[in-house]
């Protein structure tokens, strides 16, 4: 089989990204960089930027969760508080969270045993952007956000340049959307904190274009193949 349809197959890459990481020289057969239009055969290792390639008998599972808040990102709690892993379909019990939401947190998460696309959606360079719905206790101006659009310090580290803007302004709150591209812990309710407000509720509402769409409080369901490419070529 072409290397680059055995990568596809894989679910590694389309096609074509498959042939841009070959021309790249990141992909090896039995330890050698493979040539655009190399063939693969049973048995043979293949390695993307070093790293395996699975075997067919690993199934990879893909889930997007709508995570309520109330429950922690994690595998099992020793305090007995509920987990994501309790809103999974009964028997799946081998895929985990890809990064964290709070426990006060809601909103989209991504749950696999995908251990590449794992750490490429959370690894700080590959700035996947994640877009949250925040709303602030009282009232905000457009002008407000610009400090955090710029950014912030947080435990003395300037935040990257984010998208904010106002989706809803109420006299009690302010609705606004901010898309970050970095994960530090707390990070979107610490960015308001800098500067003198309260995150009141807060929801993922995207990792790049993927959204909840119809997906209810503690819903789950399996990622399509579109959408699993999509996430991987982030
Ligand atoms: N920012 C936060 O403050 N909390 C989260 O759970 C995610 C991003």
């Amino acid at each position: 089989m072409r290397i680059n349809k055995f990568l596809a197959e894989k679910g590694v890459a389309s096609r074509r990204h498959a042939d841009k990481l070959i021309e790249e020289g990141k992909v090896q057969i039995n330890g050698k960089t493979a040539t655009l239009g190399a063939s693969v055969e049973d048995g043979d290792e293949v390695t993307v930027d070093g790293t395996p390639v699975l075997n067919k008998e690993t199934k990879l599972l893909y889930y997007i969760m709508n995570k309520p808040k109330g429950y922690l990102t994690t595998a099992s709690d020793d305090r007995g508080r509920k987990t994501v892993m309790e809103l999974l379909p009964k028997g799946i019990d081998r895929v985990y969270p890809v990064g964290r939401l709070d426990y006060e947190t809601e909103g989209l998460l991504i749950l696999t045993n995908d251990g590449d696309l794992a750490y490429r959606l959370m690894h700080p360079k590959s700035e996947v952007p994640k877009t949250y719905l925040a709303r602030i206790e009282g009232t905000m101006t457009e002008k407000d956000l610009n400090p955090l659009r710029s950014g912030v310090e947080l435990d003395g580290v300037m935040t990257k340049k984010c998208k904010a803007h106002i989706v809803e302004t109420h006299k009690l709150y302010t609705k606004v959307h901010i898309t970050i591209t970095e994960g530090k812990n707390r990070q979107v309710r610490r960015m308001f904190e800098s500067i003198g407000r309260t995150v009141d509720l807060l929801r993922r509402v995207k990792i790049g274009s993927l959204g909840l769409s119809g997906l209810d409080r503690g819903g789950v369901r399996e990622l399509t193949e579109e959408e699993v490419l999509y996430l991987k070529n982030l």
